[in-house]
């Protein structure tokens, strides 16, 4: 490429992210405090040869044809459920995400959330600032031990191990399903034990979901799945929304099935389904998996430096259609 690579990034990056793609190319920053507006990303992105986006953006075939020079799609996320790859692959775009660098971040987030759901953290919170605490009472917001019990896990990738080691230092039994049994050794480790996905939500005090979206784990939890969840059992979502059906939550919430969830993803973010927002026994995060500064410098760090890599003439680390597009 002669001139310079023009890139459009979505978001205002880091300065340490914001140095890699400076060397790299011309950036142009959508630099508004809310999400790029569909039609403005459609227009800014005709004339580009790389985007930076967020999960948010929907790269779809109508993207790909807004921007026929496109060759690299970087989101700064580890799910790409926002991403058609076989579409960037059909017009021999490479697509890359951003894996291994939020696993304990994300983790802790589903371990703060399990925590503060099971002890009943945030209505606490609510209680103190009302004024009406009247001091210490022996059976005043009573929640559930969280020591000692059995944590069910759905997805058992990065973050799903992450999850599960924090369980050795709570004494936790853990369960686990998903598509396929992890090494032995790394159940030794994490003194996890593979499942049926019936038995884990049959046996579990607290299921934790760690799966991507994609049309198998789509409204994975089900009424009907719920009915299987012991009546004290917690659900932690910190995975992406849809995997949950809410309506179904709210109608399991109402009616007692399980004792709680604590939930940092949507079915459509940002709308809340105002079933859940009216429940005390449902805690909403709102999609903060990542966000910690050192997390969210090495996302956007390492979304830049697939795009780098691409104009140098290699093959991007985290390039997801590496395969398909024959890329060594
Ligand atoms: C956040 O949800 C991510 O996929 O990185």
């Amino acid at each position: 490429m002669a001139s310079k690579p023009k890139i459009l990034v979505t978001k205002l990056l880091f300065s340490a992210a914001r140095a890699v793609l400076d060397k790299t190319g011309e950036i142009d920053y959508w630099a508004g405090p809310e999400a790029i507006p569909r039609a403005e990303l459609l227009k800014r992105v005709a004339d580009k040869d790389a985007l930076v986006c967020l999960l948010n953006d929907k790269i779809d075939a109508e993207l790909l044809a807004a921007g026929p020079q496109l060759r690299i799609v970087a989101t700064v996320s580890v799910g790409y459920d926002n991403i058609d790859v076989p579409a960037c692959t059909a017009r021999k775009v490479i697509a890359t995400n951003t894996p291994g660098v939020l696993d304990d971040t994300t983790a802790d987030l589903a371990w703060a959330l399990m925590l503060a759901i099971a002890r009943r953290l945030v209505e606490g919170d609510a209680w103190v600032r009302s004024g009406n605490w009247r001091g210490f009472s022996m059976d005043h917001l009573l929640g559930a031990d969280v020591y000692g019990k059995t944590l069910g896990i759905i997805g058992f990738g990065r973050i799903g191990r992450c999850v599960a080691k924090r369980g050795l230092g709570f004494g936790m039994r853990v369960l686990y399903s998903g598509s396929k049994r992890a090494p032995v050794d790394v159940e030794k480790e994490l003194n996890a034990e593979f499942v049926e996905q019936d038995r884990l939500f049959n046996e579990s005090d607290f299921v934790s979901l760690h799966v991507p979206l994609n049309p198998q784990t789509r409204h994975l939890i089900s009424k009907e799945n719920l009915e299987k969840m012991k009546r004290t059992a917690f659900l932690i979502n910190t995975s992406r929304g849809p995997v949950v059906d809410e309506e179904a939550l709210a109608e399991a919430l109402e009616n007692k099935i399980i004792a709680g969830a604590a939930l940092d993803v949507f079915e459509h973010e940002p709308k809340i389904n105002p079933k859940l927002t009216a429940r005390r026994d449902a805690i909403l995060a709102p999609h903060i998996g990542s966000a910690t500064v050192e997390t969210r410098t090495r996302m956007m760090v390492l979304a830049a430096q697939n795009v780098a890599a691409f104009f140098d003439g290699r093959t991007p680390p985290n390039a997801l259609n590496k395969d398909a597009l024959g890329l060594k």
